[in-house]
C-alpha cells in the first residue's frame, strides 16, 4: 500500500493533504508514504519533517502511488501519470466541472470527493466542509477585523470611548457559528439570519440575536441532510426587506450563505451596500460560488462609498498550517475505515454508506447518482 502526498499544482493552493502527524499514522497502518518535494511548504512543513516522520520525499510519488492524497482534484494533464486504479481523495468540487469529471473518469482512477462525505455522526472526523468552514468563519472576522478601521470592542478611555463594532452574520452554518463565535470573542455586538429554523437556538447560545422572516415557508427551509433549500421569490423579498432596514445599522458583515448545487444567494444587494456608513466592512465567503454580496469580486477588496466588499478566494488557505492539519486528519479518518488494521491492507466495502456517499468515479466511469452524464 503505497501512498503519495501530492504537491498541489494550483499555485493558489497553498494546502496540504499530509502531515507529518498524518504520515506517521499511516506508516502505523502499514502503509509506504511518499511526498512530492516542498509539498507543505507554504503550510509550514519542510520536507525535512515528512523524512523524520518516515515518509521519502519523491519527484514522482504519484506515478507509483496505490493512494495520492491531494487537497484539488487533478488535471486531466496529470492525470496520465497515475496509475489505473489508483485512489485518489480530494476535493473534487464536482458540481458544473462535468469535463473535470468525465477525465477523472477516464483515466480509470477511483476517485473520491470528499466534500459529498455524508453529514452523519460516524463521518464528523472526516467531514471536510467542517473542518475547513470552521476556520474560514473564524479568518473571515480577523480579514474584517483589518479592513475596519476602528476597534471592535467597547473601550472606555480617559480619552473618550470607543463604542464596540456591529457585526452581523448572514448564513449560519459552520462558517457563520465560528464567525459569531469569533466576533463575540473580538467584543463585537452580534447578530446572525438564516433560512434554517434550528439555528435561532444555536446563535443565540453563542450570545448573539436571531433576525429573520419566521414565516411558514421558514419553518419548513431545512433539508433532511441539514441544508439549506432555494427559497420561494415571495420569501426572498419579505428577507431582503427585514436585511435592507437592519443592514444600515451594521459596520461589518460577515455572508457565508450556501446552497448545495446552486449558485449562492444573493443578500446584500447593491442598495443595500450603500445604505451602510463609509468605513464599513463585508466579507463574502461565498464569492467562490457566485458571491452573496452584490459589487464583490473574487480575489479583491473592493470600495464602494467607503464601504469595503472583501471577497477573498480560498479563506481556509489564508491559514494554511491549521487547515492543513485538520484536511489531513480527516482523509486520515476517512482512509482508516477503509483499511484492514490486521492485514494491513486496502478493504474497502463498497456498500458502506460513506464510501457511495463520496465514490466519483471507478472502472472508468462516473458512479456517483448526482454526476451521471446527461442521455
Ligand atoms: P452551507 O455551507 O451549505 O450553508 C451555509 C449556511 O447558509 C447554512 O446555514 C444555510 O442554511 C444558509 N443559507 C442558505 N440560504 C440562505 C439564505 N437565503 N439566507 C440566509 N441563510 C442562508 O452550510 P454548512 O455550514 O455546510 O451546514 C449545513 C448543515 O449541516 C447545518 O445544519 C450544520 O449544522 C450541519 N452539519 C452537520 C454535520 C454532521 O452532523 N456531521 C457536520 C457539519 C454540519
Amino acid at each position: 500500500m503505497k501512498i503519495a502526498v501530492a504537491a498541489e499544482s494550483d499555485k493558489a493552493e497553498p494546502r496540504v493533504a499530509g502531515t507529518p502527524e498524518t504520515v506517521k499514522k499511516f506508516i502505523g497502518l502499514g502503509a509506504e508514504v511518499a511526498v512530492e518535494p516542498g509539498a507543505g511548504v507554504q503550510s509550514g512543513i519542510p520536507d525535512a519533517d515528512y523524512v523524520a516522520a518516515g515518509a521519502t520525499v519523491e519527484k514522482d510519488a504519484v506515478k507509483t502511488a496505490d493512494i495520492v492524497l491531494r487537497v484539488r482534484r487533478p488535471r486531466a494533464d496529470e492525470l496520465l501519470d497515475y496509475k489505473r486504479g489508483a485512489i485518489v481523495v480530494s476535493l473534487m468540487d464536482p458540481y458544473g466541472h462535468d469535463a473535470a469529471i468525465a477525465a477523472l473518469a477516464n483515466s480509470g482512477v477511483t476517485s473520491f470527493a470528499m466534500e459529498l462525505m455524508p453529514r452523519i455522526t460516524r463521518a464528523q472526523s472526516m467531514d471536510v466542509l467542517s473542518s475547513q468552514a470552521n476556520l474560514a468563519g473564524y479568518r473571515a472576522v480577523i480579514d474584517a477585523a483589518a479592513e475596519y478601521g476602528r476597534a471592535l470592542p467597547m473601550m472606555m478611555t480617559p480619552a473618550g470611548t470607543v463604542p464596540a463594532a456591529k457585526a452581523f452574520i448572514m448564513g449560519v452554518g459552520v462558517a457563520g457559528l465560528q464567525a459569531i463565535a469569533t466576533a463575540r470573542r473580538l467584543g463585537a455586538v452580534v447578530t446572525a439570519t438564516d433560512v434554517r429554523p434550528a439555528v435561532k437556538e444555536q446563535v443565540q447560545s453563542l450570545g448573539a440575536k436571531f433576525i429573520a422572516v419566521e414565516d411558514e415557508e421558514f419553518k419548513q427551509a431545512e433539508t433532511a441532510g441539514g441544508y439549506a433549500k432555494e427559497m420561494s421569490k415571495d420569501y426572498q423579498a419579505k428577507q431582503a426587506a427585514l436585511i435592507a432596514e437592519h443592514i444600515k445599522k451594521q459596520d461589518i458583515v460577515i455572508t457565508t450563505a450556501l446552497i448545495p448545487g446552486r449558485p449562492a444567494p444573493k443578500l446584500v444587494s447593491a442598495e443595500m451596500v450603500a445604505s451602510m456608513r463609509p468605513g464599513s466592512v463585508i466579507v463574502d465567503l461565498a464569492v467562490e460560488r457566485g458571491g452573496n454580496v452584490e459589487g464583490a469580486k473574487p480575489g479583491e477588496v473592493v470600495t464602494i462609498n467607503g464601504v469595503k466588499i472583501v471577497g477573498y478566494l480560498n479563506v481556509p488557505g489564508r491559514l494554511a498550517a491549521s487547515s492543513s492539519a485538520l484536511y489531513a486528519k480527516n482523509l486520515l479518518t476517512f482512509l482508516e475505515s477503509m483499511i484492514d488494521k490486521k492485514e494491513k491492507k486496502l478493504a474497502i466495502n463498497w456498500d458502506d454508506e460513506i464510501v457511495k456517499g463520496t465514490l466519483l468515479t471507478r472502472d472508468g466511469k462516473i458512479v456517483h447518482p448526482n454526476f451521471q452524464p446527461k442521455a
